[in-house]
């Protein structure tokens, strides 16, 4: 397949009210392949949000294209999974019930959701907590589950907007091995917003840095890391100490110049 994943084609989005007008991106232009891990860093209100939203069409750009998976975005898309920052779960609803909420909403058969449901639960370490509601679990179960109904349908491009940002540091870790590890199991395209260099790094084959607003891209990193990434062993690559300096060095001059 020629065509990109995700694709943004000198794209601007202006917000406008009585009170305001505010310029959130401007000349974007990036291109994601299929299989792609791209993540996304930048200041605060740099316009990432608003990039994933013009990704799946919750948002329609002010001026320029955005494509997914070779056709114009034109309204909300169905073959992409989102993770929002909160995990958003319903609270009356069982872990299991919130991950099949994916499939009732889009009227798959039951019988596949339930088998897709199972082999999810199992890969994020969740069995045994099938039938347990949002409050018996911790966060980071919480945010698994939410990844689970964002994988129900098989996306082919998963859109992550600071995903395991409420998470303890060690619980966030283990999120990064298992999200790379299911990254590598599905082969699905992931877009991730992340404030965490590390997080970038570890996981990305790519990170795009953005400018403070009006965001644009500012540059890219390629990350240089092997497919198999030991968690520990990474972080102690001469690689990962220079991608997370770059990245380092441009963030602080954005913040710098804001
Ligand atoms: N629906 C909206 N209406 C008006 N302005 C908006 C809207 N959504 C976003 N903005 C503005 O656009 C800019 C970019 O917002 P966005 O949420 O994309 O930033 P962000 O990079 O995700 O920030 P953060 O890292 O804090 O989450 C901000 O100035 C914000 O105020
Ligand atoms: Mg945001």
């Amino acid at each position: 397949m020629s065509d990109y994943a995700v694709e943004l084609d000198d794209v601007a989005v202006r917000f406008r009210s009585k009170k305001r007008e505010v310029t959130a991106l401007r000349e974007v232009t990036m291109r994601v392949e299929p299989g792609e891990f791209v993540a996304i860093v930048g200041p605060s209100g740099c316009g990432k949000s608003t990039l994933l939203k013009l990704a799946s069409g919750l948002l329609a750009p002010s001026a320029g294209a955005v494509r997914l998976l070779g056709e114009e975005v034109t309204s909300p898309r169905k073959d992409v999974g989102y993770v929002f920052q909160k995990a958003a779960l319903l609270e009356w609803r069982t872990a299991r019930k919130n991950i099949l909420l994916q499939a009732e909403m889009r009227h798959l058969p039951s019988a596949r959701a339930n088998e897709r449901a199972d082999e999810l639960i199992a890969m994020t370490g969740l069995s045994g907590f099938a039938d347990a509601y949002p409050h018996e679990l911790s966060g980071g179960m919480q945010q698994r589950v939410a990844l689970c109904r964002a994988l129900l349908h098989r996306p082919p491009v998963l859109l992550m907007d600071e995903p395991f940002g409420a998470l303890d540091a060690l619980t966030r870790e283990q999120m990064n091995v298992e999200l790379r590890r299911i990254w590598q199991d599905t082969g699905t395209t992931v877009l991730l917003v992340t404030h965490s260099i590390a997080e970038a790094v570890y996981l990305a084959d790519r990170v795009v840095m953005m400018t403070a607003r009006p965001g644009s891209i500012a540059g890219v990193v390629d990350v240089n890391l092997p497919r198999e990434r030991d968690y520990a062993k990474t972080m102690s690559e001469p690689e990962f100490g220079k991608a997370t300096g770059q990245i380092r060095d441009h963030l602080g001059a954005a913040v710098a110049a804001e």
